[in-house]
């Protein structure tokens, strides 16, 4: 019987264990853990998601106070079209994460950012060809285009010096947006070093409607490896969204996957950077706890655990400090519902908005907790403590039962002393 082991991924003159842990935005997804999948001889991913917030707390630069300052006068402001991003700053923020992880790298892993096109951070296409180029600049192995179609992205780089040489992927969840994508990146002669086809039960943004569950990974995978196929292309695809065992990733892999993404199971890992508590209501999730919906200004579903303090709360948008979500025009959905809110209950000390949610404070303050839809079986992955509570995993230890097992079984770990 076959297990993950068996297979390798080629990726130029890298050969890898085929394991990717996926980005996690605004640092679940941290330079700890990334580091620890590359020492493993998998691929790792930092997140350059409000990387002005991450350097901050990592290398204690004061960006975000720095920002609000200069547009402080604009808070009470329901207009937020004058808050900008100092692309300067914005470089900055991004050498140091990706630079203060490179730096820490070993084993013969890769480490890619995740770099998501709807932060539109209010100029678009200024703002991800600088976060793109300052990653490069610093050293990353590569960058994973995700969030978006990124049909002008490749575009934005092709005079960098290392875009023949870096490894670019893309995430999609059609084969649609990879045509699009492949027509529009083939005029920078370069098609993408691997595609990451990411299903319905995948974490975070999703490329699918509220009829997500219509839809099956392995029926996507099949349908884009038919494709570049048929189009005499050889990119290795990595499906993602719902493998939660040895045995799923090995299916994939024996039906012509090239490696796998994976997300979840790594939420409730010590170096996973959801606190302490929120990893534990992770943990406790029932299947009936996890909802798919439309509250994320992106305007991609996104899916939590319903019990996220970021649905219906009302918190005042905070543009000046944050504003990654404001769109090319200024406006996020969010601020607009909240300024409906605010009209339509004058005098309130605080109003409930239900329909969206302010994206930038709640995944700032990690109280968004998007997850997977398999959230509700990590409490079978470990032991439960004395206290109720359950025990946390490395990411060692998930890698390797990825990477080792087989009869769909799940390693526990060892159980910790009382
Ligand atoms: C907590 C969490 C946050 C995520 N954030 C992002 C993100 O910022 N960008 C992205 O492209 N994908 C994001 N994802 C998707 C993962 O990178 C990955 O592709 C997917 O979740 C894999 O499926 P699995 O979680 O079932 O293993 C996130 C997933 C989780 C669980």
């Amino acid at each position: 019987m076959k297990r993950v082991d068996d297979f390798r991924l080629q990726l130029g003159k890298h050969e890898l264990v085929p394991i990717t842990i996926g980005g996690m935005g605004v640092d679940i997804s941290t330079a700890d853990l990334a580091l620890e999948a590359a020492r493993l001889g998998g691929i790792g991913h930092i997140s350059d998601a409000m990387v002005k917030t991450v350097s901050d707390r990592r290398y204690n630069t004061k960006f975000v106070k720095e920002k609000l300052a200069i547009y402080k006068y604009n808070v009470l402001n329901e207009d937020k079209a004058a808050v900008k991003f100092d692309i300067g700053r914005l470089v900055e923020a991004t050498r140091l994460h990706v630079a203060g992880t490179m730096e820490r790298k070993q084993g013969s892993g890769l480490i890619l950012i995740n770099c998501m096109e709807k932060l539109t951070m209010n100029a678009p296409k200024e703002t991800l060809r600088a976060r793109m180029r300052a990653a490069l600049d610093s050293g990353i192995d590569g960058i994973t285009l995700a969030a978006g179609l990124h049909l002008g992205s490749f575009a934005l780089i092709e005079d960098h010096p290392r875009f023949r040489d870096a490894k670019l992927g893309i995430i999609v969840s059609s084969v649609r947006a990879l045509q699009l994508f492949l027509k529009k990146s083939s005029r920078t002669n370069r098609f993408p070093d691997y595609i990451v086809v990411e299903g319905p039960l995948a974490g975070g943004h999703l490329g699918f409607g509220l009829d997500w569950a219509k839809y099956d990974l392995a029926t996507i995978v099949a349908e884009v490896i038919a494709y570049l196929k048929e189009a005499q292309l050889d990119i290795p695809v990595i499906p993602a969204g719902g493998i939660f065992t040895g045995s799923d990733a090995t299916a994939f892999l024996e039906n012509g996957a090239a490696a796998v993404q994976v997300a979840t199971r790594f939420t409730v890992t010590d170096e996973c950077g959801l606190p302490n508590d929120v990893k534990q209501e992770y943990f406790k999730a029932n299947e009936d706890d996890i909802v798919v919906n439309e509250i994320s200004p992106t305007g991609y579903p996104m899916r939590m655990i319903k019990s996220s303090p970021a649905i219906g709360d009302g918190i005042r948008p905070n543009c000046e400090a944050y504003g990654y979500l404001l769109d090319a025009n200024g406006k996020c959905s969010y601020v607009t519902a909240y300024n409906r809110e605010v009209a339509a209950h004058p005098g309130a000390r605080k109003v409930s908005v239900m329909d969206k949610t302010c994206l930038c404070t709640h995944m700032r303050n990690f109280d968004l907790w998007t997850c997977g839809q398999l959230t509700y079986r990590l409490k079978d992955t470990t032991h439960r403590l004395a206290d109720g509570s359950y025990q946390m995993l490395s990411a060692e230890h998930v890698f390797h039962d990825y990477q080792f097992s087989t009869d769909n079984k799940v390693a526990l770990p060892v159980a910790a002393l009382a």
